[in-house]
């Protein structure tokens, strides 16, 4: 029997775990048969986040590289034990490790992620492709979003133009043109949950602000949100790209400092209106305009009701009505690229990433 069936792994900036699917692409479909997750704990969250902030030694981030990549290969098989395939029915695991450090920008720019892939290879048996975002920075790309071309392939539509957001830690759209369905335009917007999670960590302990209840209680105030939306990120063209050594703690608390005395709550749901707002901004001016939401922003209801008030014209869905619960597109969409990259096909879209042309994506690591 030929192996059809792929593992993609997910770790964004959220640091929250690693999001595992079972999946196959039966010609234009996608067929996820399992799914997991394996959280990470609160002390390997603070040993990533230490790490993304500069203050790891080599010691401490080779250590790291080498545990991640044993959590990622347990999840490749928490996934794969859920189902009734076995390891030689995979053809590939994608994975696409836990960002680091992403520098786009300056005279020697990189993206870093780590989770051996040598581990999850030798461990699960199974092919493993990697490193999927260092071969477009090599090509003048940004080396990021590279879901674009997923969102391209699967969501493209003759009938309506869409929109994809992915509510990551960073947020991230695709705009898919009906007429133009071959050309998508994507980038960065900004922080999605970001900024969010961090002052809710900070504030209150908890690593996130469950369904935006604390968020709630407060109240948004315009003064600050207008400061935070001063950032020049916002105002950049495309291609851009960031990641949480912008977007961070240090960050809010530089603005907050110029707005002394306010409430935390208020600054908590200023911080979800920043997330709506810096999004609302970029987003393409046209009419027709409909939104499918992804990524773990998708389940903060108060994030997800702000988003529809401050677009009252505009149809905002998730991705689950396109057949793709929003947990799981990027993983999928790793699975996705794996497959590419044994078909020697491109996964990124220059004109997304800037890189100076199409280019197969990845390393690879036999099983
Ligand atoms: N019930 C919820 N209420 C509010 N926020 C949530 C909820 N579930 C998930 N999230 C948010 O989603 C984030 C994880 O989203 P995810 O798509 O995994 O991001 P990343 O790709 O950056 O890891 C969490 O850190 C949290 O901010
Ligand atoms: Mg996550």
């Amino acid at each position: 029997m030929t192996a059809t069936a792929y593992i993609g792994l997910m770790s964004g900036t959220s640091m929250d775990g690693i999001d595992a699917v079972l999946v196959s692409f039966p010609e234009d479909r996608i067929h996820i048969h399992t799914t997991f997750s394996l959280p990470y704990s609160d002390t390997l969250r603070q040993r990533v986040s230490r790490a993304s902030l500069n203050h790891a030694t080599p010691d401490e981030l080779g250590e790291l590289d080498h545990e991640l990549g044993d959590l990622f290969a347990e999840a490749a098989t928490g996934v794969l034990d859920k189902s009734d395939f076995d390891a030689g029915e995979v053809a590939a695991i994608g994975s696409h490790g836990q960002t680091i450090r992403h520098q786009p920008w300056g005279a020697m720019p990189f993206s870093m992620q780590i989770g051996d892939p040598n581990r999850i290879a030798e461990r699960t048996g199974i092919t493993t492709v990697a490193d999927f975002r260092r071969r477009d920075m090599a090509a003048g790309g940004q080396g990021a979003p590279l879901v674009p071309a997923f969102h391209q392939a699967y969501f493209a539509s003759r009938q309506e133009s869409r929109c994809i957001v992915n509510f990551g830690g960073i947020a991230n759209i695709t705009w898919l043109p009906k007429d133009k369905p071959d050309q998508a335009v994507g980038f960065d917007t900004g922080p999605g949950n970001a900024l969010i999670d961090a002052w809710c960590l900070d504030q209150t302990g908890r690593p996130y602000d469950e369904d935006g209840h604390w968020a709630r209680t407060g109240t948004v105030n315009e003064a600050l949100l207008e400061d935070m939306l001063s950032d020049a990120y916002f105002r950049r063209k495309p291609p851009k790209s960031t990641g949480k050594e912008r977007f961070n703690q240090a960050w809010i608390e530089t603005v907050v400092a110029r707005h002394p005395e306010l409430p935390a709550h208020d600054i908590q749901c200023t911080l979800v209106e920043l997330t709506v707002r810096s999004l609302v901004m970029q987003l393409p001016a046209t009419e027709n305009l409909k939104l499918f939401i992804c990524g773990g922003g998708a389940r903060n209801r108060f994030l997800m009701e702000r988003l529809r008030e401050a677009l009252p014209l505009v149809d905002v869905e998730t991705t689950a009505v396109l057949g793709l619960d929003p947990q799981w597109v990027e993983s999928v969409a790793f699975g996705w690229l794996a497959k590419r990259t044994l078909e020697q096909r491109p996964g990124n879209l220059p004109a997304v990433t800037g890189a100076r042309g199409a280019r197969i994506l990845g390393a690879i690591h036999h099983g």
